[in-house]
């Protein structure tokens, strides 16, 4: 750590993105933008069953299509190491690598790589793989009766964070609380859709492989795949500058990635993969079903008095994807009696993973549209109800929040929105034209988690600043957020600082995820521009020369470089030879002195055609507590995606599973309906924009995905304002309101 005097701004300049101009001419070079001289193009071949075992592969009608130069299955790579999954102390989307054995988990799971000399003849040549299967019974969805919840705290995943939450009595407490509140919420499983998809450029250059493909976690792919294909992890670089979308998807190493490596070793070509859209949804980590149980119990004037939570999640049946989500339950509400109790149910899927929110997202559905039922049976406004809840003492913990301005939230959000003009009973704001209005509120929270981080920056006497630092763009506005930074600092315009990130060659690659990405990078890159400006004052003693360009050229100088390094409060000096490794190393919620969440909240109006019954959200109003703003344009920009999502889960995805042959049914954009630009109103975002003292001397907490969280109760609060019924599985659809 570093202590000088220098002062970073109060509020950070509305920066445009930095990489913005490069986007809208095409220069970002994503993963498979990469081309390269003799390269040649791989196609996924997968399972159609739903359980079983590959008998045979017939790849004779395969290899007769002109131009394939490869074909591997199972029996060319036997014993293919799995690289882990990231949950389980590994680098990979799930333990299951395909192509490793015979037995086939899931439909969808890929049994052959083809690779040609073009792209048409590897895709015409993967359709002609032939496989026969010894079949086996199999259950793709989560509601099937007979399906066996395993209570995850017997389950050997660590504790205490998925062990059963209890503090007081919440079943007495409960019992004996005058308003009760009990219901049940379904949330559906639902697949990222970035519009980049999946891929692999792989290069040999003699021992050393180059791995180009989108990844939110460079590193986990590096030391992935060196253990997958038994070579150090300095023979392997992964080079991930810009992802065109992540949501969690591009968390870890992909099943496909190694086959595309193996490939292009043997045959001494780079070889391009560009998993299609339809198998994306069997290929990575999507969000899992679930059903959430609730009870709250009130005093008359509205205060809790105890709260269950019984969360049942999809998992698969190779790993055990935990759920967190009585995290937020367990800390969102002042309320002495608590019990929080997950279950994980087995299907015959790929393993679940992250997807904005992951567990957040549903947990804020479930228990704000709750809180809404309560304030709803209170006869008590439901922004009074949160309100009178509100706490600055984490009741799980016991700790402070680091900070929290929930409260603020509501109350700024409430005026911005005009609710003191919302008549309080539901279908009573109907428009001349016999549409219903309704106005919902809800409030979300993330953790703020933090990562270890180490940033490089070199200033050169051309005035021009490089920073390498630990972190991965997917579009959330990183690169931005650091250059903001720097440039901040050492008085340069942003122009002339240049942000390395997600390439194993620089400095230490860890998972940029959890929404910590910022709280993590902009710390390390902060100290390390402090430090640099220390240096050139020493440089300067008669503080003649004003610009770094000045003071380098003056002392005749070409260039000065530091390294910083920041971690996580109260994490160990080791948290280093972690991150080093690759593997995930963040911190949070829960701290040695506090607690620490980012809050937002959101007030919706929604409009429902008298006859069709189509729902439409023409105004949302967001008030989100992440600290300090530290990139004001693309925070306000991750806040609109937040919404946008929020509102397609409420009213829009769903990915159907097929209980004939297995796997997931609509595996296209077509089918898997998102919202499109006509379903988009208004979407205001504000911030409260304070730092936090106690999190790091940024005060910067996260915002990725608190900004999700909430939206879908709002907008089912607001139904149900408009409408009188009450809607607790997602997503909302006509039929429902008919
Ligand atoms: Mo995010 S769903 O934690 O990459």
């Amino acid at each position: 750590m570093t202590t000088t005097t220098t002062q970073t701004p109060r509020e950070f300049p509305d920066t445009a993105r930095v990489d913005a101009y490069d986007k809208v001419r095409g220069a970002t070079r994503y993963g498979t933008d990469q081309n390269l001289p003799g390269m040649a193009y791989a196609m996924l071949a997968v399972a159609r069953i739903g359980r079983g075992t590959v008998r045979s592969i017939d790849r004779s009608a395969a290899q007769a299509v002109p131009g394939v130069r490869l074909i591997l299955t199972h029996e060319d790579v036997q014993g293919l190491a799995s690289a882990g999954f990231i949950l389980g102390g590994g680098y990979g989307v799930q333990s299951l690598q395909p192509l490793a054995g015979t037995a086939i988990a899931y439909s969808g799971q890929p049994i052959a790589i083809v690779v040609a000399d073009t792209l048409e003849a590897a895709t015409e040549a993967a359709a002609q793989v032939r496989a026969t299967y010894d079949e086996a019974p199999f259950t793709v969805d989560f509601a099937a009766p007979g399906n066996r919840a395993l209570p995850q705290a017997d389950l050997p995943l660590p504790k205490p964070a998925f062990a059963d939450k209890l503090r007081g009595d919440a079943d007495a407490a409960y019992a004996a609380a005058p308003v009760r509140i009990e219901a049940q919420y379904r949330g559906p499983a639902q697949h990222a859709n970035p519009i980049e998809l999946l891929g692999t450029v792989a290069h040999w250059q003699g021992d050393a492989l180059t791995v180009y493909e989108s990844t939110q976690n460079s590193g986990a792919l590096r030391h992935g795949l060196a253990r997958q294909l038994a070579v150090a992890p300095e023979q392997v670089r992964v080079v991930s500058p810009s992802v065109g979308g992540g949501f969690g998807q591009k968390n870890s190493l992909q099943g496909h990635t190694v086959l595309v490596a193996l490939a292009a070793r043997r045959l001494g070509r780079p070889v391009k993969l560009g998993v299609t859209r339809g198998q994306v949804f069997n290929a990575s980590g999507f969000r899992p079903a679930s059903t959430h149980r609730l009870q709250l119990g009130a005093d008359a004037a509205g205060r809790l008095q105890a709260i269950t939570h019984e969360v049942q999640q999809q998992t698969s049946q190779h790993d055990l994807f935990p759920s967190s989500c009585t995290e937020i339950s367990a800390s969102m509400y002042a309320c002495a009696n608590f019990r929080g109790r997950e279950s994980l149910v087995r299907t015959d899927t790929h393993t679940p993973g992250f997807m904005r929110g992951p567990w957040e997202h549903f947990t804020c559905f479930a228990l704000e549209s709750a809180m809404d039922e309560l304030a709803h049976a209170l006869g008590q406004d439901p922004v009074a109800l949160r309100l009178a809840n509100d706490t600055q003492v984490d009741p799980q913990s016991g700790k402070p929040f680091s900070s929290r301005h929930l409260a603020q939230c509501l109350t700024r959000g409430a005026d911005r929105f005009g609710w003191a003009r919302r008549s309080p009973a539901p279908g009573s704001m109907q428009a001349a034209d016999g549409t219903l209005i309704g106005w919902g509120v809800a409030a979300g929270a993330y953790k703020a988690a933090t990562a270890p981080a180490v940033a490089r920056l070199r200033v050169s006497d051309d005035g021009r600043v490089r920073i390498d630092i630990g972190g991965h763009e997917m579009g959330q506005g990183i690169r931005t957020a650091v250059a903001n930074t720097v440039a901040g600092v050492m008085q340069v315009p942003v122009r002339q600082v240049s942000v390395v990130l997600g390439d194993t060659r620089s400095v230490p690659q860890h998972l940029t995820a959890g929404s910590w990405g910022t709280a993590t990078a902009l710390p390390a890159a902060l100290q390390a521009a402090e430090q640099a400006m220390a240096e050139l004052a020493a440089l300067n003693p008669s503080r003649r020369a004003r610009t770094p360009a000045q003071i380098l050229k003056a002392a005749r100088t070409p260039f000065i470089e530091v390294e910083s390094r920041h971690r996580a409060p109260g994490q160990p000096e080791q948290i280093y030879a972690r991150l080093a490794q690759g593997l995930p190393s963040a911190a949070g919620p829960h701290y040695p002195e506090f607690a620490a969440f980012s809050y937002i909240a959101h007030f919706v109006e929604v409009r429902i055609e008298p006859h069709t019954r189509r729902v439409r959200v023409p105004r949302v109003v967001s008030v989100a507590d992440c600290g300090r703003v530290a990139s004001p344009r693309t925070a306000r920009s991750q806040v609109q995606g937040g919404v946008v999502w929020g509102i397609g889960a409420a009213l829009r995805e769903v990915s159907e599973v097929d209980p004939r042959y297995g796997g997931f049914l609509n595996a296209n954009l077509a089918e898997y309906v998102l919202p499109v630009n006509l379903d988009i109103g208004s979407i205001e975002a504000d911030f409260i924009d304070e730092p936090d003292p106690r999190i790091n001397h940024l005060g910067v907490k996260g915002l990725g995905e608190v900004v999700m969280t909430g939206v879908a109760p709002a907008i089912a609060n607001a139904i149900f304002h408009a409408t009188g019924k009450r809607l607790r599985d997602l997503p909302i659809r006509l039929e429902h309101l008919l």
